[in-house]
């Protein structure tokens, strides 16, 4: 695996390919980075990897500073998972002056969910996938399903600016207790650790409740964030939403469970289609 730090260096690598694929992400990688890594591997000529913690997606009091990097290791599985170039800038190559033009996404799609509890969130994710983008040129990326809304608004991005990049969502990868994996999952004591399986399991119990007839979504999302209080979490939204915009659903259409919630300092996310 090439390993380059800057976008001259990245460029003149990936001169000789016409269909990159790429995989971006802010390294301490888990068997769901690289889950993405072998996914992206048969869809192009040549598969690249981003290694890059985007301040700019990070509130003041959020984790930037001790967001876990693990360089040594994350080049290793980057490697084995057949990785061939791993772009890793720093962020006086990113972002040599502050970044003052950014992508705005709409504010129906960005400032609900995630967006409303970390406001500018998705101001900073869709400003650097451009520029990753930008730098790396792909002809397909893949990202997660288990950052449901940050996929969605990344497909609306490429879509409405025309981008020529064709977006692929892979499936959540989960530890064999359902947890799904995550960087911030490092983050957990032994007992929280045994505790977070609990967002799946109340999503789960949210998809139960719809299945026997539950049709009262505020209840429903009430009933579930009020279990998980109880449990000792602050759940900061647990929702069930349209699938193809996030908004609330009508009778009739295709649902997705999403949920956020703390476990004494750490912030987990997970959802769930049904
Ligand atoms: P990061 O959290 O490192 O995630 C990188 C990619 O891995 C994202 O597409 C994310 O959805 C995916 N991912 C994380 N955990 C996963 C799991 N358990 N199963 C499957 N995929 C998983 O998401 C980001 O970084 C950043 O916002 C980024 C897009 C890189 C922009 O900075």
């Amino acid at each position: 695996m090439k390993i380059v730090h800057t976008i001259t260096e990245l460029r003149e690598h990936l001169a000789q390919f016409s269909r990159p694929a790429f995989v971006p992400t802010m390294g301490n990688l888990h068997e769901g980075h690289l889950a993405l890594v072998r996914q992206a591997k048969p869809l192009g000529d040549v598969t690249v990897a981003s290694i890059f913690v985007n301040r700019l997606q990070f509130l003041p009091h959020e984790d930037f500073d001790t967001y876990p990097r693990t360089w040594g290791a994350d080049c290793d599985k980057l490697q084995a998972a057949g990785c061939d170039l791993l772009f890793a800038p720093d962020e006086k190559e990113l972002y040599p002056e502050p970044q003052t033009f950014k992508v705005h996404p709409p504010a129906e799609l960005a400032d609900i969910l995630e967006g409303y509890f970390r406001p500018g969130f998705f101001v900073g994710v869709c400003t650097v996938v451009m520029k990753l983008f930008a730098c790396v040129q792909p002809g397909v990326a893949v990202f997660g399903n288990k950052d449901y809304q940050q996929l969605m608004i990344i497909r609306r991005m490429v879509q409405q600016f025309a981008l020529p990049i064709e977006i692929v969502g892979a499936e959540t990868t989960r530890a064999p207790d359902g947890l799904a994996l995550s960087s911030r999952n490092g983050y957990l004591s032994a007992s929280e650790r045994l505790e977070a399986v609990q967002l799946s399991l109340a999503l789960k119990a949210m998809a139960a409740a719809l299945k026997a007839g539950e049709q009262d979504m505020a209840a429903l999302e009430a009933h579930a964030m009020k279990t998980l209080a109880e449990r000792g979490w602050q759940p900061d939204y647990l929702a069930a939403r349209r699938r193809s915009d996030l908004q609330a659903p009508q009778p009739g259409d295709a649902l997705v469970l999403l949920g956020a919630a703390k476990l004494g300092t750490t912030r987990l996310i997970d959802n769930l289609e049904v």
